[in-house]
């Protein structure tokens, strides 16, 4: 239990919304659904105190990019801290509403996951929407990219709110306090090799030509 992610909690519960951080069980089917054998550029929405993040940095390639949006100020402090030595990182402050801008800065048209976090269950409607129809926007069109959420509720798939996504996966992971789905939502139905999902190898994104490295944003170096 992370006294830090506690403390956020009770300072916000309905931005936090959750009283632990996800478990080892959660974090390995989540960061499951990636393929790391190429650079991707990565997105995560709400990482709080980083537990998913550290597994997905152990994972990712060399030349992926990591993109934190997380709107709570001190638990960025300790993100930019954890992460300050690595420059495929960089730590935003912000709504994740605003990756498209964020991408844009960096020069990236696209990202290939974005794995999420937030509290879409208790969001403003408005808020929501935004959300998801900027991540299905600014995902690559390719078999691999996928939204993947944690949730106690699946109710981004069973309600409608990511049917403008062409095929979702869901599974459920008892091991967590409380249990959540994982769900991945993907752009593209099957792919263009027949797979979805970490084996999908056909139609790498690299994001310029030249892998994620070519990034030159404004934050390029890391944390900010
Ligand atoms: C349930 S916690 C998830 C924490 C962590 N990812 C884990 O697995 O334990 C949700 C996090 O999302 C953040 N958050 C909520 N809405 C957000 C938004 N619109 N943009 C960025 N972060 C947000 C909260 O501050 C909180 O840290």
């Amino acid at each position: 239990m992370s006294l830090l992610f506690l403390t956020r909690f009770f300072r916000n519960p309905f931005r936090v919304a959750s009283i632990a951080p996800s478990s080892r069980a959660l974090i390995r089917k989540v960061s499951d659904k990636m393929d790391h054998s190429a650079p991707r550029v990565i997105v995560e929405y709400g990482p709080g105190e980083g537990c998913q993040t550290r597994e997905i940095v152990r994972r990712m390639h060399a030349n992926s990019r990591l993109f934190l949006f997380e709107l709570d100020a001190q638990l960025c402090r300790h993100l930019e801290r954890q992460f300050a030595n690595d420059p495929r990182i960089s730590v935003h402050n912000i709504d994740c509403a605003l990756l498209p801008d964020v991408l844009a800065d960096a020069g990236l048209p696209h990202c290939d996951y974005v794995v999420s976090g937030i509290p879409f269950s208790i969001m403003d409607k408005a808020k929501k929407r935004e959300i998801l129809a900027n991540t299905h926007r600014v995902l690559a069109p390719q078999p691999h990219a996928a939204f993947i959420i944690y949730q106690v509720t699946n109710e981004l798939r069973t309600r409608g709110h990511c049917d403008h996504f062409a095929h979702a996966e869901s599974e459920w992971c008892f091991f967590n306090l409380p249990p959540n789905y994982v769900t991945a939502f993907y752009k593209m139905r099957n792919g263009v090799n027949g797979t979805n999902g970490k084996n999908g190898k056909k139609g790498v994104h690299r994001a310029n030509g030249n892998g994620v490295h070519a990034h030159n944003g404004r934050n390029g170096n890391g944390a900010h």
